[in-house]
C-alpha cells in the first residue's frame, strides 16, 4: 500500500498548506509589522495575531502570548504548525480558501480546541479578516482574533448540572458535605494515577472533568421515592430493588452532558470488580475507570459516615476494610494506590467534616 494512504485527511491538508511557505522562513517577524499598528496591537484587549499570506506568524501581541504560552512558540512560526490540528480538516481548508481566494471578503470564524496531556483544553473562538488598509487587491497581512471561552462554556454547562445536584440534595438527607468529599478524593485519586502515568486517557482534563462529575455521582436519587431514600433503618429486599435504579437515573439525567464520563460514573459507580456489582455486574475493566475511581472515594466516605443503621468506622479500620476487599469489590490496582495516598483521605474527610459528625465507636 502506498505509504501516502496512511495519512489522515488532516495531515494532507497540513502539509498542503506547509508547501505555500516554502522558503518563507527568512523574514524579520517584528519588522514586518506596519509600525503604525504596533502601540494598537499591544493594548488591544483581544488575544491577537498577525499573519501574512503564506500563513507565517509575524507578530503576537502580549495577550496572545499570555494565552498561548503554555502551548507553543508563535512568532516566526507556522501558522498551521501551531493551530492546525486544534482547528480541525473542515476549517483548515476553509482558511486556505480565505485567505488564498478571497471566500467570505477574506474572513473567516470558527473554534479553536488546544489541548495537550498537562493543561486543560483552551477553547476560543477565531475570527480571521484582512489587515485594515492593505494595499492591492489581495491582502498582504491578515488578522487573527482569539476569544477564550473556555471558562464560560465550561461555567454555563456546570451551571445547569449544579441546579440538578441542588434538586437531587433536597431529597437526600444522607448527604452532608459527602458530595464535595467525595469530588476530592476522586480528584486526588486521578491526579495520583495522572502523576504514574499508568493510564493514557488521564490527562488534565480527566482531572478536572472527575471532580466535577463525581459529585453528581447519586444524581438518581432525584427519582427515588422519599420514604425508601430517608428510611430509618436497613431496606426491605424490594426498597433494594428500588434504590438501585438510581444507578440507571442517573445515567438517563446525565445522558445530555457532553463528557460521556458523567454517565459513566452515574451508571457504574455501584459496580464491583469480581461481577457482583450492579446494575449490570459488570467484571473488572469493563467497568469505566471513572467509576472504578469513584467507587472508591464512595465507598471510603460511606464507611467513614454513620448511618441509621451502621456506626462510623475510623480512617485505620476503613483502610484495612477496603484493603481487603482489592480484586472483590475494587479495582486492586486503584485499592494499592488509593493505600498509598490514604493518608490525603483522612485529611480531606477531617477538614470536610459535617457539623455534629460524632467521632467514631472504633
Ligand atoms: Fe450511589
Ligand atoms: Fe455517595
Amino acid at each position: 500500500m502506498d505509504k501516502s494512504e496512511d495519512k489522515t485527511s488532516a495531515e494532507e491538508e497540513l502539509e498542503t498548506l506547509e508547501d505555500l511557505d516554502a522558503g518563507g522562513g527568512d523574514e524579520e517577524p517584528r519588522d514586518a509589522l506596519p509600525v503604525r499598528y504596533t502601540a494598537l496591537f499591544e493594548e488591544c484587549l483581544f488575544p491577537l495575531l498577525l499573519i501574512n499570506a503564506k500563513f507565517r506568524i509575524i507578530y503576537a501581541n502580549p495577550r496572545c502570548q499570555k494565552l498561548f504560552t503554555d502551548f507553543s512558540c508563535l512568532e516566526g512560526n507556522q501558522f498551521f504548525d501551531v493551530f492546525g490540528r486544534s482547528l480541525g480538516v473542515e476549517a483548515l481548508r476553509e482558511i486556505r480558501e480565505t485567505v488564498l481566494d478571497g471566500k467570505n471578503g477574506f474572513s473567516w470564524k470558527g473554534y479553536s480546541m488546544l489541548k495537550s496531556r498537562e493543561l486543560e483544553t483552551l477553547r476560543s473562538r477565531v475570527f480571521i479578516f484582512p489587515l485594515a488598509d492593505n494595499p492591492g487587491p489581495s491582502p498582504e497581512y491578515f488578522e487573527v482574533v482569539f476569544d477564550d471561552v473556555t471558562e464560560e462554556n465550561k461555567r454555563l454547562l456546570r451551571n445547569v448540572f449544579m441546579s440538578l445536584l441542588e434538586a437531587s440534595r433536597l431529597k437526600d438527607n444522607d448527604t452532608g458535605h459527602h458530595i464535595s468529599r467525595v469530588s476530592r478524593y476522586s480528584e486526588r485519586l486521578a491526579r495520583e494515577l495522572y502523576d504514574k502515568k499508568i493510564y493514557e486517557n488521564i490527562d488534565a482534563d480527566f482531572i478536572d472533568d472527575i471532580s466535577f462529575l463525581a459529585s453528581m455521582h447519586d444524581v438518581g436519587k432525584i427519582g427515588t421515592p422519599d420514604d425508601i431514600l430517608n428510611k430509618e433503618g436497613p431496606l426491605s429486599k424490594w426498597e433494594w430493588k428500588v434504590m438501585r435504579e438510581h444507578t440507571k437515573n442517573g445515567a438517563y439525567i446525565l445522558s445530555t452532558y457532553p463528557n460521556p464520563m458523567a454517565k459513566e460514573i452515574a451508571l457504574s459507580h455501584h459496580e464491583k470488580w469480581d461481577g457482583t456489582g450492579y446494575p449490570f455486574q459488570l467484571i473488572g475493566d469493563m467497568i469505566p475507570l471513572p467509576a472504578r475511581i469513584v467507587s472508591v472515594a464512595d465507598v471510603y466516605d460511606a464507611l467513614r459516615m454513620e448511618r441509621s443503621y451502621k456506626p462510623a468506622l475510623n480512617h485505620e479500620a476503613t483502610v484495612k476494610q477496603m484493603a481487603g476487599e482489592g480484586g472483590t469489590h475494587f479495582d486492586p490496582f486503584l485499592i494499592e494506590v488509593f493505600k498509598s495516598i490514604a493518608g490525603n483521605f483522612e485529611e480531606i474527610y477531617e477538614s470536610n467534616k459535617d457539623a455534629g459528625t460524632k467521632n467514631p465507636r472504633n
